[in-house]
């Protein structure tokens, strides 16, 4: 019996146009291949897998460029996005309290980390940072963690303005290595997962997630998980689909970041952004519609791909939560709800947790 080699790298670009080859083992997708095995490292490599996948699907996490970043400070500031004010609002009423919640489980003089994942721009978290400076609790480092450089330079600019006292320690790198970072200090920790980021991931991560972010803190330590809960539908849907037309800016601006970092010739003109809402499920989706039949060449992949007249490319989820699914949630991996933290009308919940 003999086995066939993998083509290596080089050839399965060559291969590319047949059809849809494995750009790191060679073999067809969706047949044996190793990429799955491996980190995911670039983002030519998750636009092979990912337009390898029925419906194509891709990760919001590449929203988040320099152009992308500014949008989504621009979504956070419509008049349709409501989870955003929402959470501030509820930091401004509830901040002092949510504070003491997070030093509760930590002995008066022990340091605190106050690591933040996916921090952005930092503006609701600088409320609480302020609460925290005025208590006159031990002393405390900020490390905001978030995917965008740029965001983050920005912050940390920001604070040094606003908030000289700070020690910071920002971190330009995925959830991934904020993992590691958590693993690593030895302070006691203050976990924050704010603005519903928790939705982008469907059900099954949602569990495998917090199960990591849970897996190195010591029963002293807090997670402050923010949830965007259900409600009117088309409020919902209606977050994702502004009036301005940022939201679809926001979507389309992954086909400029392919065309620009992947050499890809998408013509955004050519395609449509479509948010769908599921009231029974709470899935709240993004997706990037084709306006017709279409071939989009990516020059990095050595490959084009067909698209069929209306054919959708999943592109983002927010998933809405309800507190009994939040409470299961939390169970489900080991977590213990300490306190809910929730605006007046119910839109919006800011939960503590710690290990069971
Ligand atoms: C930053 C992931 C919380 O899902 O509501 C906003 C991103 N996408 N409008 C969200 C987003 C479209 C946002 N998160």
């Amino acid at each position: 019996m003999t086995f066939l080699a993998p083509p290596g790298r080089a050839q399965a670009k060559a291969y590319g146009t047949l059809s849809n080859i494995c750009p790191l083992c060679g073999f067809p997708i969706p047949t044996f291949h190793l990429l799955p095995l491996l980190p995911l490292s670039t983002l030519a490599d998750h636009v092979a897998h990912g337009f390898a996948q029925t419906p194509k699907t891709l990760s919001s996490k590449y929203f988040y460029d320099a152009a992308g970043s500014r949008l989504f400070q621009q979504i956070m500031a419509l008049p349709e996005y409501y989870p955003t004010r929402t959470e501030l609002g509820i930091f401004q009423a509830q901040g002092a309290a949510i504070v003491r919640a997070l030093r509760a489980g930590t002995a008066a003089g022990q340091p605190l980390a106050v690591v933040e994942l996916g921090a952005g721009d930092g503006l609701k978290t600088k409320l609480l940072l302020r609460e925290l400076l005025a208590q006159p609790a031990a002393a405390f480092t900020y490390v905001p963690v978030d995917i965008s450089p740029s965001a983050l330079d920005e912050l940390v600019a920001s604070l040094r303005q606003e908030l000289p006292a700070l020690p910071t320690e920002p971190l330009a790198a995925e959830y991934s290595e904020a993992l590691a970072t958590l693993a690593e200090r030895p302070e006691a920790k203050a976990v924050l997962f704010l603005g519903s980021n928790i939705g982008n991931f469907p059900p099954a991560d949602q569990q495998e997630f917090l199960r990591s972010l849970a897996a190195p803190l010591t029963a002293a330590d807090r997670l402050l998980v923010g949830f965007d809960l259900r409600k009117d539908p088309r409020r919902i849907r209606a977050a994702y689909d502004d009036a301005q037309g940022v939201t679809a800016e926001f979507n389309l601006n992954l086909l400029r970041r392919f065309n620009a970092e992947l050499d890809a010739d998408f013509d955004p003109a050519h395609w449509q952004h479509y948010p769908d809402y599921d009231p029974s499920t709470g899935a709240m989706r993004s997706w990037l519609v084709s306006r017709r039949a279409q071939t989009v060449r990516i020059g990095a992949l050595g490959q084009a791909f067909e698209f069929a007249a209306w054919e959708a490319i999943h592109t983002e989820n927010s998933f809405k939560f309800t507190l009994p699914q939040i409470a299961a949630l939390a169970d489900a991996v080991g977590l213990r709800v300490v306190e809910v933290f929730q605006d007046a009308a119910g839109d919006f919940a800011d939960v503590v947790l710690a290990r069971a």
